[in-house]
């Protein structure tokens, strides 16, 4: 690994390692109003939430890297004690990162990018139309964190009304694939949030899983699967006792041995990730250099999520 101490280093490298460590880090699109009545519109991706109760959020308009001057929403938000930040979607991220340029203070991001202005219920700084999650905020507590070149100020706010589009909501949650988000990574780069990039972990809370440590060594010490694949094993609460695992596998039985046809059987169900029939043809064959082919199988039963069935194929295993 290599080591990096930041006091040896120019801040723009600090920066870098940050952003690029820190990712995807999801961006809040901040609109405020200054004293003077200018709309203001602008991306932090320096961002997150905090708690629910009250529902608190925060994010960083830091100083300038340039000449630590302060930007237009850290002047406006201390000024009037309120903005509405609102979630970026992938629809509206190009406009967003138009907001994103250092436009003077006089000038309305709104306009320049395109975006819609809506009136809020609570504050007076306008919401986002095109953002299908808007926030309108109070500002609790503005905490300075350094006062040179890109010092970062931590707005920390009470969110007092939610503006939520039904069309992102199933069964009482924000559907991930509905919503679209983008979040922020290194350089210039950006990560979107929706179909294969999503998966879904069950909370443990009180489902309390066997553990790394009860996983038997020939699966611990197996250069096939992942440290993802492991921790999905052991996740399981009750491992199936050598009883269970002979009666499940065993319905897969056929009747007639299969040896002739196995190797190219095994490639089609794996290439159609078949799992049943994989496991029809690993417990009928009589082959005894199968235990790698055992190994996809099970991979195979953790990507589908049948983690049971996968303890079951590890009774397989020598
Ligand atoms: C996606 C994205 C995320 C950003 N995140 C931050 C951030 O967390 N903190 C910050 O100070 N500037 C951040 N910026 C830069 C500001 O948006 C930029 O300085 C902007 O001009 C500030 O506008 P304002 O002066 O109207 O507030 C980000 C820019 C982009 C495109």
């Amino acid at each position: 690994m290599l080591e990096f101490n930041p006091n040896e280093m120019t801040v723009p490298e600090v920066h870098r390692l940050l952003v690029g460590g820190v990712a995807p880090r999801p961006i809040a699109l901040v609109s405020t109003v200054s004293k003077q009545g200018v709309d203001n519109l602008a991306p932090y991706s320096f961002f997150n939430t905090f708690g629910a109760n009250p529902p608190m959020v925060a994010f960083s308009p830091s100083r300038r890297g340039s000449n630590g001057s302060l930007k237009d929403t850290y002047n406006n938000l201390v000024e009037t004690g309120e903005c509405v930040i609102q979630a970026v979607t992938y629809n509206i991220v190009s406009q967003v990162s138009v907001a994103s340029a250092e436009y003077l203070p006089d000038v309305d991001e709104f306009v320049k990018s395109g975006l819609t202005k809506i009136e809020s219920i609570i504050v007076k700084p306008k919401r986002v139309k095109e953002s299908p999650f808007q926030m309108e905020c109070i500002l609790k507590q503005m905490i300075p964190l350094g006062d040179k070149n890109a010092s970062g100020n931590l707005a920390v706010c009470e969110v007092v009304k939610f503006h939520v589009d039904e069309n992102i909501i199933v069964n009482g949650t924000i559907e991930p694939n509905l919503i679209d988000l983008v979040s922020r990574m290194s350089a210039n780069y950006y990560c979107r949030a929706n179909g294969s990039a999503i998966f879904s972990l069950e909370q443990p809370n009180t489902k309390l899983g066997v553990g790394f440590d009860n996983l038997p060594d020939k699966v611990k010490n197996s250069k096939t699967f992942s440290g993802f694949e492991l921790g999905r094993l052991a996740s399981i609460q009750v491992i199936p006792t050598p009883t269970e695992s002979r009666q499940y596998l065993e319905q897969y039985r056929l009747s007639e041995n299969c040896d002739r046809d196995f190797s190219s059987l095994f490639q089609t169900y794996t290439e159609n990730s078949n799992l049943e029939k994989m496991i029809e043809l690993l417990i009928s064959t009589n082959k005894n250099e199968i235990q790698t082919m055992i190994e996809t199988v099970i991979k195979i039963a953790i990507e589908k999520n049948q983690i049971e069935v996968a303890w079951h194929l590890i009774s397989l295993l020598k």
